[in-house]
């Protein structure tokens, strides 16, 4: 028989181990994993030689703004970013306009993304006052619940709200009947607007940059972590805690795990990557919510990140415009950064220096979250009958990120400048190769649907 697409002298990395061999791909699946570089067909063949070949990322955190918000992103340049990043399904946050709250607006974005997307791609649902929206947009495809707790009532279409515990508590026990996981954006901001208060009293404010940690101290995610813990008992719903920030929530996740609430997390580059100090810098760059802390933190969620405690890293990919980020009073930044063209490489640059292995990067990019959120093994590994979902890497290529080389619609990225060792050189969506050495060179609308619903 002949094969779509032959990878051989492939070292292969799965989550556990690396093993060599030759991967055949037909019908944009993975036929065959072959330990001997055997005599096969293929219509293509690329050779691995030298590299390292990852099951394709997947990202279960970004925002590419679609619809309504398209000055910021769009699917078609956020989706080019993930592939130009060696991510192959990204799974999309509702803070769109309009939001996607229900079915009528899910549909709206899948239309979309089915046009746009040059990556596979989960559409998230907001978890709002919508219980009789949970199954309906369930059987439609969404891939999970957002719980964003920072969201005030007023960035909500009239009518909707965020529900208090009693009405939660239903909601969260509609999500768990089909096993479905809560995602959640865990900031208490009723002690934000507290402690926001108190400092602009006191008179800070522009480019008074620690005002904005101050405002959002860790307490202040302890807090939303303790709410969604009991939620979780009260409904046995599954949560995940995204974009993690602090050293003490990471403890208290550690806990209720210990207690058995069934409980997973992420932690995106910036909070790994930055601390307090670079505000000064960076300026509104690295303003983003929950608020990058302080050198002790950020070295807990590396540490977290790297042993597994933090089970997945996803990035929280946020595009803003220039005028958002720097024209504005210190207050008035909107907060988010890009990075979903970046976070492999990042991470691949700390294997280089020996601080992860790349056993454990495809666990936290790769498999971790697939398991999680239900995609498990079609996504996140290299095996027969997986999706042909596939990042081929360059370990020993050194380049300096620039803004001029980011995809997205907004070129601004706080890693301008950063030298790095390790790249993603080709990226293969559904057996079919999107990005070759930084170019795109697939199709918009290579990407599907995901979600754990699918048969496959
Ligand atoms: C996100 C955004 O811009 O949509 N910003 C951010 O700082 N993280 C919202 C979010 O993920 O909380
Ligand atoms: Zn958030
Ligand atoms: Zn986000």
């Amino acid at each position: 028989m002949e094969y779509d697409l032959m990878i051989s002298n492939a070292r292969i990395v799965g989550p556990d181990a690396t093993q060599e061999g030759c991967i055949l791909v037909k019908d944009g699946k993975i036929a065959a994993v072959s330990k001997e570089q055997g005599d096969f067909r293929a219509k293509e063949v690329i050779d691995a030689a030298g590299k390292y070949v990852l099951p394709g990322g997947v990202d279960v955190h970004v925002h590419f703004r679609d619809p309504g918000l398209t000055y910021k992103e769009d699917f078609s340049t956020g989706s080019m970013a993930a592939a130009a990043g060696g991510i192959t399904t990204i799974f999309d946050m509702p803070n769109v306009q309009p939001p996607t709250l229900n079915v009528e607006n899910f549909e709206i974005k899948k239309k979309i993304a089915e046009e746009k997307s040059y990556v596979n791609y989960g559409i998230y649902a907001y978890l709002v006052n919508n219980l009789d929206q949970i199954t309906p947009l369930i059987e439609a495809g969404v891939c999970g619940f957002k719980w964003d707790l920072s969201t005030f009532d007023w960035e909500l279409p009239e009518g909707w709200y965020l529900p208090d515990n009693n009405e939660a508590a239903d909601i969260f026990r509609e999500i768990a009947k089909h096993g479905y996981v809560v995602t959640v954006h865990a900031e208490d901001m009723e002690l934000v607007k507290n402690y926001t208060e108190h400092l602009k009293e006191t008179g800070r404010d522009q480019k008074d940059f620690l005002a904005h940690v101050e405002a959002r101290p860790d307490i202040v995610e302890l807090s939303a972590l303790h709410r969604t813990f009991v939620l979780s008992e009260v409904s046995g719903c599954k949560v995940h805690i995204t974009h993690l920030t602090s050293r003490r929530g990471l403890e208290l996740i550690k806990e209720y795990q210990r207690r058995g609430i069934p409980v997973t997390s992420d932690v995106g580059p910036s909070w790994f990557t930055f601390c307090a100090e670079d505000y000064e810098k960076y300026g509104g760059g690295i303003r983003v919510i929950p608020a990058i802390r302080y050198q002790n933190d950020t070295d807990a969620l590396w540490e977290g990140l790297a042993c597994g405690d933090i089970e997945v890293m996803a990035t929280d990919h946020a595009p803003h415009s220039n005028e958002e980020k720097f024209e504005r009073s210190w207050w008035d930044t909107l907060p988010g950064t890009i990075g979903v063209q970046t976070s492999l490489p990042i991470l691949l640059d700390r294997a280089n220096k020996g601080e992860i292995t790349l056993n454990r990067i495809v666990d936290c990019y790769a498999s971790q979250p697939a398991r999680i959120f239900g995609l498990y093994p079609r996504k996140g590994l290299i095996a027969p009958g997986a999706d042909a979902d596939i990042t081929i890497v360059d370990m020993e290529k050194e380049w300096t990120v620039t803004h001029e080389e980011m995809y997205s619609k907004t070129k601004y990225t706080p890693y301008n400048g950063f030298q790095l060792k390790g790249k993603p050189v080709t990226t293969i969506v559904m057996g079919q190769v999107v990005m070759q050495d930084g170019k795109i060179v697939g199709q918009p609308g290579a990407g599907k649907l995901v979600n754990p619903k699918q048969d496959w």
